[in-house]
């Protein structure tokens, strides 16, 4: 699929179908994708956890729990989850684990070219560190650079994902022991494949009907019916004010006008 038909047709999934899984080589071709992730000055300050066993998905499950009860299903039902993780800190000893890779990799024609990465390396981490006082922040912001490579990645690949912020990061840290490695959890990621539309035929509520652009339209659609399927949970309208604080969908201003009367007598499925 090319990248644009890809980012036009994906959405973050919020039901899955338990009985599919995704082929290994396909997640093996994700997996590698988040690893060739950029970074600035390839700091790579990230660390990637897999789940696809239910036992695995179960123990990620315990960061979906309270308030974040509402993403449970979708770990649960996923084929795979990935937790991606950041560094709490950027070690000497990671600098130079990364600077060896690099060195094996071929990246320097000559030793000072070795040095002046180095050098650059160090320079920014001691910039964020000491001077931008946002060294967290920076490494998290690389991660969510991989997250958007995971998300595209997939979405050519055909597969549909969900990212998660909703999730609890001190029980994930706990339960996996994330602390102790030096990281800690920063946004989830589930895979599989959509569960099959649940819509009442003939249901006139929103959330079942196609969703047109309109022609009034200011976010840029081009008019396209948008895929969402299976955008019939209640889960997706509470996910929407949790993640945006926005209690109406932002893609609702593409929505078909209300037809006059809506809920009265047409029959709906929520
Ligand atoms: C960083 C990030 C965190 C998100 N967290 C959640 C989440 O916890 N649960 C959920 O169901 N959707 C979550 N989403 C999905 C967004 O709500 C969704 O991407 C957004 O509303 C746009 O809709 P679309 O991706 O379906 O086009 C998240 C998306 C992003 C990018």
């Amino acid at each position: 699929m090319n990248l644009l038909a890809a980012a036009k047709t994906r959405y973050a999934t919020k039901a899955y179908d338990p009985a599919r899984k995704v082929p290994q080589e396909t997640v093996d071709g994700l997996l590698e994708l988040l690893r060739h992730s950029p970074s600035s000055v390839n700091s790579q300050p990230w660390h990637f956890v897999v789940a696809s066993s239910d036992a695995g998905k179960e123990r990620l499950a315990k960061g979906a729990q309270g308030n974040f009860s509402y993403n449970a299903p979708k770990i649960r039902d996923a084929s795979h989850v990935i937790l991606l993780c950041a560094r709490v800190d950027m070690t000497p000893e990671h600098l130079e684990a990364v600077l060896e890779q690099e060195a094996s990799d071929g990246r320097f024609a000559k030793p000072e070219a070795r040095a002046g990465q180095q050098a650059t390396r160090n320079g920014y981490v001691t910039l964020h560190r000491y001077e931008y006082k946002d060294l967290q922040h920076w490494m998290e912001k690389q991660v969510y650079l991989a997250l958007g490579t995971l998300l595209l990645g997939a979405a050519a690949e055909g597969i549909d994902a969900t990212p998660m912020e909703g999730i609890d990061h001190r029980a994930l840290d706990l339960e996996l022991g994330l602390r102790e490695q030096g990281l800690t959890s920063v946004v989830m990621v589930s895979l599989g494949y959509r569960a099959k539309p649940t819509s009442t035929p003939g249901c006139r509520s929103r959330a079942c009907r196609p969703r047109r652009c309109s022609p009034t339209c200011k976010l840029g659609c081009t008019g396209a019916a948008l895929a969402v399927d299976s955008d019939v949970t209640p889960v997706r309208g509470q996910d929407r004010s949790h993640i945006s604080g926005n209690p109406r969908p932002l893609t609702r201003p593409c929505g078909p006008p209300s037809p006059r009367g809506e809920g009265k007598s047409a029959p709906r499925c929520l």
